[in-house]
This record gives C-alpha cells, structure tokens and sequence, in this order.
C-alpha cells in the first residue's frame, strides 16, 4: 500500500487515463476524490473503488469552472480533511490543420487542458501549503515535444503545461509541494473513439500503464521529486 493514508483528488476521473490512476491510487490505499462532468461515469468508478474496499468520492465538476473547481476541493477537504496529491488529467483533443483550425476549438483546448490545470493546482495549494507537503501531477502530452501537424492548438495546450509546471514547482520548492508532469505517449482511451484516421490503437500504452507511473511519482520519498516521466508505447510514440 504505497499510498495508504493519502488523499488525492483526480480530474478527468470518469474514463480514460484519470479513471485508471484514481483506480490505481485507491488500490495503493489512497482516498480519492473524482472529478470530471459527467456524474454516471464518475458513480460507477468511485463504486468500483467502494466495492474493492477502498474510499472514493464522486464530485461532478467542470474545470473550466472556478466555482466548480474551488467547490472540488472544498468537499474534499470536508470529507477526509487534506488534500496529499491533486492529478490534473481532464483533458481533450481535437486535430485540424491551423489552416482549417476554428478558433472554438483553439479555446476549448487552451481553456481545459491548459488553463483548468492551473485552475485546479491554485485551488489545492492552500491546503498543502499548510500541510507543508504535497503532489501535483499535471498530464502532458508527448505531442508537447514532438511536431505533429494537425496538433498545433493541442500541442501548444500541451507545451503550456509544461511550462507552468515548472515554474510552479520552483515557486513550491522549499514550501513542501512537489510539481511534476507525466508525459504519455498515445494511449488507448476514448480520447480517440472521436478522431479519423487514429494510429492502431492496439500498439497505444494502456491507461493502466499511465496510472502505474502517476502511481511511481506519488509515492517516492518525500525528499525526492519526479518532475518530469515520459512514458512511450515500446513501439513508438504513436
Ligand atoms: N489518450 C492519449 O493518447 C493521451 C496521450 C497523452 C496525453 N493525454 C492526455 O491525458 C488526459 C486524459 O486523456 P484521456 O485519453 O484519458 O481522455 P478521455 O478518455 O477522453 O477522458 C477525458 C476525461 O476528462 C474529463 N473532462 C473533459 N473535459 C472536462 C472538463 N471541462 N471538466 C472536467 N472534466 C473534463 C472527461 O469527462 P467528462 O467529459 O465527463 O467531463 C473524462 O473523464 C488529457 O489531458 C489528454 O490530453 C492523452
């Protein structure tokens, strides 16, 4: 139980990547607070959690949404008092040449991916920095570091990421609160049940390979800071 007794709030909890890590972290003991819009996907997660013995929370939220992020980690903290690991993985991705590119779908991208990032590491940072002790994992994309056309506005989403972590985990150093960011590969999720042409999505990581290394970077030491793990399909990036 590498995670016994901490408490983690996961966004993007509902399927994919962040339903596998709240999954993974309440395995290894943590209580975990689920986080994404849609209530019916986050029950029968937190349900499953319930079922296998362990504590989990289902809080419907909108990380667009200040007042919904901020309500997040206000009944996290009623329901099991701190807040010892937040994971950012509520995203989405839409691919078009910049050429044909809608601005609506720039503005989605950047207001989810990049700015509810931000959004949720503002909200737990009073209660680690009480703490004096914390993680935060934001989930980037290896589309950050490679160029691939068609993933301009998700890259540039991505590469904000990125950037904001690791200033935020030089504001934090000394403060107790460690910043990384897991940067997978693709990964076969429903993340790609609504794009054309998807690589094979047999030779994708799975979600539970992810959750296994968001699970590496919560639990290290204390003393010790994982702040960047890229994570690639053995076979390829894609
Ligand atoms: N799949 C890949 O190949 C891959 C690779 C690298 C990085 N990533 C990143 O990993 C993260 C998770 O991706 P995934 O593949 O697991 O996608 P997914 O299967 O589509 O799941 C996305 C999750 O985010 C939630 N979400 C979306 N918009 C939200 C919002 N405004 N507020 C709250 N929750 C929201 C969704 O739930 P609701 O729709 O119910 O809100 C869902 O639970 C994303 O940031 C993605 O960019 C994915």
């Amino acid at each position: 139980m590498r995670l016994a007794r901490r408490v983690a709030i996961v966004t993007g909890a509902g399927r994919g990547i962040g339903r596998a890590i709240a999954l993974a972290f309440a395995t290894e003991g943590a209580a975990v607070a689920l986080a994404a819009r849609t209530g019916p996907a986050l029950a029968s997660a937190a349900e499953q959690i319930r079922q296998a013995g362990g504590r989990a929370l289902a809080l419907p939220t909108d990380v667009a949404s200040e007042q919904s992020i901020e309500a997040l980690v206000r009944e996290t903290l009623a329901a099991f008092a701190r807040v010892d690991i937040l994971v950012t993985a509520a995203g989405g991705a839409s691919f078009s040449p910049v050429a044909d590119a809608k601005t609506e779908d720039w503005d989605a991208m950047l207001r989810v991916n990049l700015r509810g990032a931000m959004l949720a590491c503002r909200a737990v940072l009073p209660a680690m920095m009480a703490q004096r002790s914390g993680t935060i994992i934001n989930v980037g994309s290896i589309a950050s570091k490679r160029a691939l056309p068609g993933a301009a506005a998700y890259s540039a989403s991505k590469a904000g990421v990125v950037a904001f972590s690791r200033a935020l985990a030089e504001e934090l150093r000394g403060a107790g609160v460690r910043v990384g960011v897991l940067v997978p590969g693709a990964v076969d999720t429903p993340l790609w049940d609504g794009i054309a042409n998807p690589p094979d999505r047999r030779a994708m990581l799975r979600a539970e390979d992810v959750a296994q290394a968001a699970v590496l970077m919560a639990a290290l030491p204390e003393g010790a800071s994982l702040e960047e793990l890229t994570l690639l399909p053995a076979g390829g990036i894609l």
